[in-house]
């Protein structure tokens, strides 16, 4: 059985004031929730403020990008080794707006893997399609091709303990969710990809999410579907009351 992950991807919202209120608030509200996991990833500059605010809770942390590199002349990046001692268990990589924005491709994804691994955090690896790869029917190789190209060398144990988001980029912050069939379909086929690439017990091991317009009211339709184990949630993780509802319809 995969323990789903429902994770908040706060982007670049937040002071270090509002996003320790979030965790004052939103603790209080999933106190004793069991069997899913939670994590809070908010920008760097809040990562300290958060994992203070997240000591002795069930509730992990984890960063929205990072470097390769273990450190070195690389004015503005933040390498696997500083969001490690900070506290971060999990690093979202590859997101569609870093991909989009910020030049990423699969190759430079792959190292941030690779990096991440290194110092023992544990990759959100995002992947999807656009919405004219979707209407060209190219959405499987698109999508192949960013799951093998940013997994490409990992062994089979490393493997095991990643998370892959599914997140169709037609569906981030329009409202247009993806169907449950549809996100669905798309995440079984991420498993069949993985089982290929690592075999069957690794590939039974990865979480997929889904994220892309997730909302306290999709969210348990998406979750009772065989390979969705979680979510990556944007704009209704920004609130600890929508948030904690998610979490809560998980179950
Ligand atoms: O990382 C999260 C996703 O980009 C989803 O964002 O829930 O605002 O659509 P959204």
């Amino acid at each position: 059985m995969r323990e789903p992950i429902i994770a908040a991807n706060w982007k670049m919202y937040k002071t270090v004031g509002e996003a320790v209120n979030f965790v004052r608030g939103f603790t209080g509200l999933v106190a004793g929730v069991t069997g899913v996991e939670m994590a809070l990833c908010p920008p760097f500059t809040a990562l300290a403020a958060v994992a203070e605010q997240l000591a002795g809770t069930n509730i992990a942390l984890g960063a929205q990008n990072m470097y390769w590199a273990d450190e070195g002349a690389f004015t503005g990046e933040i390498a696997p080794g500083m969001l490690k001692e900070i506290g971060c268990r999990y690093v979202i990589l590859g997101h569609s707006e870093r991909r989009q924005y910020f030049g990423e491709t699969d190759e430079t994804v792959n190292k941030k893997v690779h990096a991440a691994l290194k110092y023992g955090l544990k990759p959100i690896v995002c992947v999807g399609e656009r919405l004219e790869e979707r209407e060209s029917g190219t959405t499987e190789s698109v999508v192949r091709s960013q799951v093998e190209g940013s997994l490409a060398g990992l062994t089979v144990e490393q493997a095991a303990g990643l998370v892959v988001a599914y997140e169709p980029v037609w569906a981030i912050g329009t409202g247009r969710t993806a169907s449950a069939e549809d996100a669905q379909q798309v995440n079984a086929f991420i498993r069949g990809l993985l089982r290929d690439m690592f075999g069957d017990a690794a590939a039974e091991a990865v979480r997929i999410q889904y994220g892309g317009s997730v909302k306290p009211g999709n969210t348990a339709r998406l979750m009772a579907q065989p390979d969705i184990d979680g979510a990556l949630v944007g704009g209704a993780g920004l609130q600890a009351d929508s948030f904690a509802e998610i979490v809560k319809n998980s179950l």
